[in-house]
């Protein structure tokens, strides 16, 4: 977001601020009649910057940090507030308040009803208030308690789809009084941040229902063998430090994270094919462990936020030399994630077939170190012993 004020422009040939308006530069002199357009071009071109920083973001405790400031930077405010309406739909509280007291206000509710912020939520219209002493709806109880000195308010309903989802306010404004150009400027915004914060819940309630699911199934598979439990935790932990160490991130990063905690979900559906027979020739173990990186990546393959991670748990047994299975893929062909997962499963193996405490570490660091180049990739292998080394620096320290 722009740093300039409202109330400036900037000569596009010296770079001196020059006030709005001004048809030459009075520093330079040069003709501003181009560059120096009225507040309504300032005002979209405001706008335009802040529906690309909120758009940026599903997060939304973050979405609306970044609408309460761009509230008090469009209309040049001291402070601004988020108020979202709870789920009695009789009290607003306070989501976002910014200034140096916006932390004591958050601890507030406002009844719907009472106060400038209360009467928006009651009738779903902004206010402009430029002297508050002189409205009696203002209520003076918020200043005492908080300290924060209102003088005027500016207060919007944010709405979607024809009802009411809370109050965006911007308080104090630092020269003149709050203007019809600064209502129509932040009901623009909040109409856009009421879409944004709906987006935002509903990506909250699909990533809850996402994690949640993921977690059934690491629980249904570890409960169906004992063997199993802990180890996709574990799995997940590693490959993602070992990720971060090769710059793995964003969506790759997260596609890692869910193809480490579900490289073994084919398990689930494993015992039930090798009982049915249906896998000849093959001892059922070998059987099992030789068709679980299919069965699971088919088992997720519908799952659309899984789409990157179907790869990754296909292919997490195939070996850098392409000894491995199940397409006996070699080298930069097998998906870098599956690469990781591959040295942490074989890591892990060691662990599972029963070797502990201190003789672990070291029978996996020479199992990396033996299959560098040969099974797996040898700069995944430098990066695990680095994070070893790291980590036992930090233990030395
Ligand atoms: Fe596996
Ligand atoms: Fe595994």
């Amino acid at each position: 977001m722009g740093t300039k004020s409202s109330d400036t422009g900037v000569c596009p040939r010296c770079r001196s601020a020059v006030p709005r308006g001004s048809k030459f530069c009075p520093h330079c002199g040069h003709s501003l009649l181009d560059h120096n357009p009225p507040l309504s071009h300032w005002a979209l071109e405001d706008i335009f910057e802040i529906v690309r920083t909120i758009s940026s973001t599903l997060d939304l405790d973050i979405l609306l940090k970044k609408i309460g400031q761009a509230a008090e930077h469009l209309t040049d405010a001291e402070a601004s507030s988020i108020l979202l309406l709870d789920e009695s739909r009789k009290n607003l509280y306070f989501k976002v308040a910014t200034g140096d007291k916006g932390s004591v206000i958050k601890k507030h509710t406002v009844p719907v009803g009472i106060g400038l912020a209360g009467w928006v939520a009651q009738y779903w219209k902004p206010i402009i208030v430029n002297d508050v002493k002189r409205d009696d709806r203002f209520m003076k109880q918020m200043d005492t308690s908080t300290g924060f000195v209102t003088r005027s308010v500016l207060a919007v309903p944010m709405m979607i789809g024809g009802d009411l989802i809370g109050v965006c306010e911007s308080v104090n404004k630092k020269s003149g009084p709050f203007t019809e150009d600064d209502k129509n400027s932040l009901q623009n915004l909040a109409n856009f941040a009421a879409v944004s914060i709906m987006n935002a819940k509903l990506a909250e309630t699909q990533q809850n229902f996402f994690s949640n699911t993921i977690e059934i199934l690491i629980a249904a598979m570890e409960a169906s063998d004992p063997h199993y439990i802990g180890h996709p935790t574990r799995v997940a932990e590693l490959a993602c430090a070992i990720g971060r160490r090769i710059g793995i991130e964003g969506q790759s990063y997260r596609d890692l994270y869910y193809g480490a905690l579900l490289h073994d979900i084919g398990l689930l559906a494993v015992n039930h094919q090798v009982l049915s027979n249906q896998i000849s020739g093959l001892s059922r173990e070998r059987s099992a462990e030789r068709i679980h990186p299919v069965l699971g990546a088919e088992l997720i393959r519908g799952v659309k936020l899984l789409s990157g991670v179907v790869p990754l748990v296909k292919h997490h047994h195939e070996l850098w030399d392409g000894s491995g299975f199940p397409d006996r893929l070699a080298r930069e062909n097998i998906p870098l994630g599956a690469r990781i997962i591959c040295l942490v499963e074989h890591l892990e193996e060691i662990r599972l077939s029963g070797v502990k405490g201190l003789d672990l570490e070291p029978m996996q660091i020479q199992l990396a170190k033996n299959g560098a180049g040969v099974k797996f990739d040898p700069d995944i292998v430098k990066a695990y012993l680095t994070l070893t080394i790291a980590r036992h620096s930090m233990e030395v320290l």
